[in-house]
């Protein structure tokens, strides 16, 4: 079995890749690197002790998209490439909307061509937008709040309209909630160019004191001790979902929850984080970050059910290896 993974220089998709190898797959890369590093390559080769196949290209050039399927005996596609920072989105819908729908709708076209019907793609947890309740399960309603949000549902919108067209198409949207944590290798992992968006790289950044200080966005939420909760999950556990959607049985369109359903407030994180790393991390409660909404955590029957799906990384797991993956690569 050949896989097509774009964007697997990534963070989620280079562990996706790895549990890929592992499990026998073999496995072809399409990735510009706009936003990660060609020693990714290497780093899975030194993992795993396989061969990848890895192509610089960018899936908005359909002709150079074409000519991996055309050389390469494709048999499903795991589609992670993206552009995913929401502020970024806002000040640039058009970068946003161009690159993740063209890409999107090239990588369709040329599967359809070369009759590859399966597909494992990458939505958000922000598709529920502001949840009506919690836990938030895949049939609440959708909504967003930003253009990068707008592609995930523009692109879960393509492909269900594809499946009812083409009922060959075995379509698979899993919605993550939030990723954090590093391979235990110390080589994979999340270290943002600039300043970090994220709760964890920040963290990361202050506790090697790159950066000074932790703003926390807000402490009067409506949740256990004011500051936002989400739902955390180890990216390790996150990349054998994928796995697990290209091993299911069940065909058609399918959408699943990948979190642990577990929330965790701001704080509950930062304090876990300075007790498993032995470090203390600098903060300050700020104002609301423009946006944000109280609570966030999944409902993951659903992937357990069908998927077989089964979060096994704990919250300190999460913490020590986010830590040591920057600790490891700075020796
Ligand atoms: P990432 O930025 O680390 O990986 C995305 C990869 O896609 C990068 O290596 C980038 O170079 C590549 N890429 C982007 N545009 C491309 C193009 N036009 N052609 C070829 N390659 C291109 O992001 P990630 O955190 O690994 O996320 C993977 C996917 O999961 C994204 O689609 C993202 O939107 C989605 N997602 C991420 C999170 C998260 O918190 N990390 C949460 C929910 C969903
Ligand atoms: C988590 C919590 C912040 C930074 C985003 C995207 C979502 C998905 C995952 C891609 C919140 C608080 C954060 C900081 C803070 N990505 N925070 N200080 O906002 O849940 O989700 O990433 O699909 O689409 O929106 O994650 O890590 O930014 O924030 O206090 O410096 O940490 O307010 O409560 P978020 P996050």
């Amino acid at each position: 079995m050949k896989v097509l993974v774009t964007g697997g220089c990534g963070y989620i998709g280079s562990h996706t890749v790895v549990d890929l190898l592992n499990e026998g797959y073999e496995v072809v890369i399409v990735d510009n690197l706009v936003n990660s590093k060609k020693e990714v390559i290497d780093y899975i080769k030194k993992i795993t002790n396989k061969e990848v196949t890895f192509y610089e290209y960018d899936l908005c050039d359909k002709k150079k998209l074409e000519s991996i399927f055309e050389k390469e005996k494709i048999d499903s596609v795991i589609h992670f490439a993206g552009l995913k920072a929401v502020g970024e989105s806002v000040e640039k819908p058009l970068e946003y909307y161009e690159n993740n729908l063209i890409s999107t709708l090239n990588l369709l076209d040329c599967m359809q061509k070369y009759s590859v019907y399966k597909i494992v793609f990458s939505s958000s947890a922000t598709v529920y937008g502001n949840p009506k309740s919690l836990p938030i399960y895949e049939n609440f309603p959708l909504s967003t709040t930003n253009p990068y949000g707008s592609t995930k549902l523009m692109i879960e919108m393509i492909l269900k309209d594809l499946y009812k067209s083409d009922s060959r198409f075995d379509i698979t949207i899993l919605r993550y909630f939030n990723p954090i944590g590093a391979h235990k290798s110390g080589l994979l992992g999340e270290d943002p160019n600039g300043i970090p968006n994220n709760l964890m790289p920040y963290i990361v950044r202050v506790a090697t004191h790159k950066l000074p200080v932790l703003n926390i966005f807000g402490d009067d939420y409506k949740t256990v001790d004011g500051t936002g909760v989400r739902d955390y999950i180890h990216v390790c556990d996150l990349s054998y979902g994928h796995v697990l959607s290209l091993k299911n049985k069940k065909t058609g369109l399918k959408i699943y929850n990948l979190g642990t359903g577990k929330g965790t407030s701001v704080l509950e994180l930062v304090s876990m984080f300075e007790k498993v790393n032995g470090v203390e991390i600098n903060k300050q409660i700020v104002g609301r970050r423009e946006g944000d909404i109280d609570a966030c955590y999944a409902a993951n029957d659903l992937a357990k059910e069908e998927l077989g799906f089964e979060p096994k990384y704990t919250l300190e797991d999460m913490c020590r290896d986010s830590y040591q993956f920057v600790i490891k690569s700075k020796e």
